[in-house]
C-alpha cells in the first residue's frame, strides 16, 4: 500500500491534497465565502480568493453570451466520505476510486476546487459545450488550471473531470500549467529537481 502523508499546509493555494496527501477531519478554511447566486445553484461556497476570481470569470464569460454555474464548491470532510461511499454502493470501489475522493483527500476539503457545469448543469458533459471551450483557454487568467486532463489518470488518479477547476491563485504558474498541459503534481515535482 502507498504512504498517506498528512497535509501540514493546508491554507497555501499549491498545496497538492490527493491520493498520497491527505487533510485533517479538523480542516475547514477560515475564509469560505458564499458565491453570487447568479453564478452557483444554491448555497456554494469557496475560500474568499477563488469566490471573487470565479465569479469574475463567471461575469466575464456571460459579456460573450455564455454562463457557467458552480455546481459543486466547498466539501466537507464528512461530507466528502458519504460522496465517496455513495459511489461505491452504487458504482463499486474500482470506479468510485477513479472518479471520487475519499474523506480528506479531495481538494474539495480545500475550499480551492468548482465543479463547473453550463446553464444545463449537467456537468457530466461539459466538455461538449461552448463553454468548457472557454474556460479551458481562459481558466489561467483568474488563476484556475484544469485539474484533471485527459490521459493523465496515471499521475493524478483520477479519470478525465472536464468540469473540475483548481484555484491556485498564481496566474503565472497557471499559464505554465496550461501552456505545458500539466497537472499540479508534475508542476510541483518539477520544482523539487
Ligand atoms: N472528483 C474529485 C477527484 C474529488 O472527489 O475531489
Ligand atoms: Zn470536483
Amino acid at each position: 500500500m502507498k504512504d498517506i502523508f498528512l497535509v501540514d499546509n493546508p491554507d497555501d493555494y499549491l498545496t497538492l491534497v490527493n491520493k498520497s496527501y491527505k487533510l485533517s477531519k479538523e480542516y475547514i478554511p477560515s475564509d469560505l465565502e458564499l458565491i453570487d447566486e447568479r453564478y452557483s445553484d444554491g448555497n456554494k461556497y469557496l475560500r474568499k480568493k477563488a469566490k471573487i476570481a470565479f465569479e469574475k470569470m463567471a461575469c466575464d464569460i456571460m459579456k460573450i453570451g455564455l454562463k457557467i454555474i458552480a455546481v459543486s464548491t466547498y466539501r466537507s470532510y464528512e461530507y466528502q466520505g458519504s460522496l465517496f461511499n455513495s459511489y461505491v454502493l452504487d458504482k463499486g470501489y474500482g470506479y468510485a476510486d477513479m472518479c471520487s475522493a475519499k474523506a480528506g483527500c479531495s481538494e474539495h476539503q480545500l475550499g480551492l476546487a468548482v465543479d463547473i457545469a453550463n446553464e444545463s448543469l449537467d456537468y457530466d458533459n461539459f466538455d461538449k459545450t461552448k463553454e468548457f471551450d472557454w474556460v479551458c483557454d481562459n481558466c489561467y487568467k483568474y488563476g484556475f488550471i484544469l485539474r484533471y486532463p485527459k490521459d493523465k489518470s496515471d499521475i493524478t488518479g483520477y479519470k478525465y473531470e472536464p468540469w473540475h477547476y483548481r484555484y491556485i491563485d498564481d496566474i503565472g504558474i497557471a499559464k505554465y500549467i496550461y501552456d505545458n498541459n500539466l497537472t499540479l503534481e508534475e508542476y510541483l515535482s518539477n520544482l523539487k529537481r
